[in-house]
């Protein structure tokens, strides 16, 4: 089995429980990233954005509220995650399709911005994605990306102790699946450095590359121009 087919599987497995499990795991810090995404993303009164590997739909909808204007697309390659996310927003005038980030079914620069949570983490080659996001974001849109990054400094035991002990306990008590969140882990811990992502947003052909953290550095919101 690929990895996208086997990260596909594991979303698909735990999408009832994503929202909980994303609540409980971040002491309900989450959404206020999201909504840090979606300013970001620089999106006016009109325009169109695309909110890639959208899961359950969180940021899709944060970015429908604030700009309700915008055509807002929630894009997913996992049918479960998109279904929770048409369920829970049903009442939005959202757009939601099934795609593959590396295969975008969107125009070369027909769109203003494109955001992403916790979608580099899971594929092999972020360079490639990112080439496929510059590809369809028109000239001055912006790319914004949310995503856990490894934690380092004088909190790092307490960071440590947060994902390989709470987190693994979490998914098994609450998610029923011990399995992906320990994968979580091990993705975080593995992942590149905020520095070195913004590295790959350069050569992927962005500018104005930033990022900032949040959360005892754990997470981190990277932004470019094309
Ligand atoms: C951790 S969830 C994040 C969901 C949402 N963005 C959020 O902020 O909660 C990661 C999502 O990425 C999707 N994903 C992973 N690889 C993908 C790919 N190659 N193309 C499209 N979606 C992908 C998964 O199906 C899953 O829904």
């Amino acid at each position: 089995m690929s990895r996208g087919e086997e990260v596909r599987r594991m979303f698909d497995a735990i999408a009832w429980r994503y929202d909980l499990m994303n609540r409980l795991m971040t002491l309900g810090q989450d959404q206020r990233w999201r909504r840090f995404v979606v300013k970001q993303s620089g999106l006016e009164d009109h325009g169109a954005m695309l909110d890639l590997a959208c899961g359950t739909g969180d940021i899709t909808a944060a970015a429908h509220h604030s700009h309700p204007h915008c055509t807002i697309v929630g894009a997913d390659f996992s049918p479960i995650m998109l279904h929770v996310a048409k369920k829970r927003f049903s009442h939005l005038p959202i757009h939601w399709q099934m795609a593959d980030a590396y295969q975008l079914p969107f125009r070369s620069g027909s769109l203003s911005a494109v955001t992403f949570g916790y979608l580099m983490r899971n594929v092999d080659e972020p360079v490639a994605v990112l080439r496929e996001v510059h590809r369809v974001l028109a000239p001055g849109g912006r790319v914004v990306c949310l995503d856990t990054t490894p934690p380092r400094g004088l909190m790092r035991p307490l960071t440590n102790f947060h994902f390989r002990v709470i987190i693994p306990l979490l998914g098994r008590l609450v998610a029923g699946d011990h399995g992906a969140y320990q994968y979580l882990t091990g993705s975080t811990m593995g992942f590149y450095e905020a520095d070195q992502l913004a590295g790959l947003f350069t050569e992927a052909g962005f500018s104005v590359v930033g990022f900032r953290k949040f959360m005892l550095g754990t997470i981190a919101v990277h932004w470019g121009s094309r």
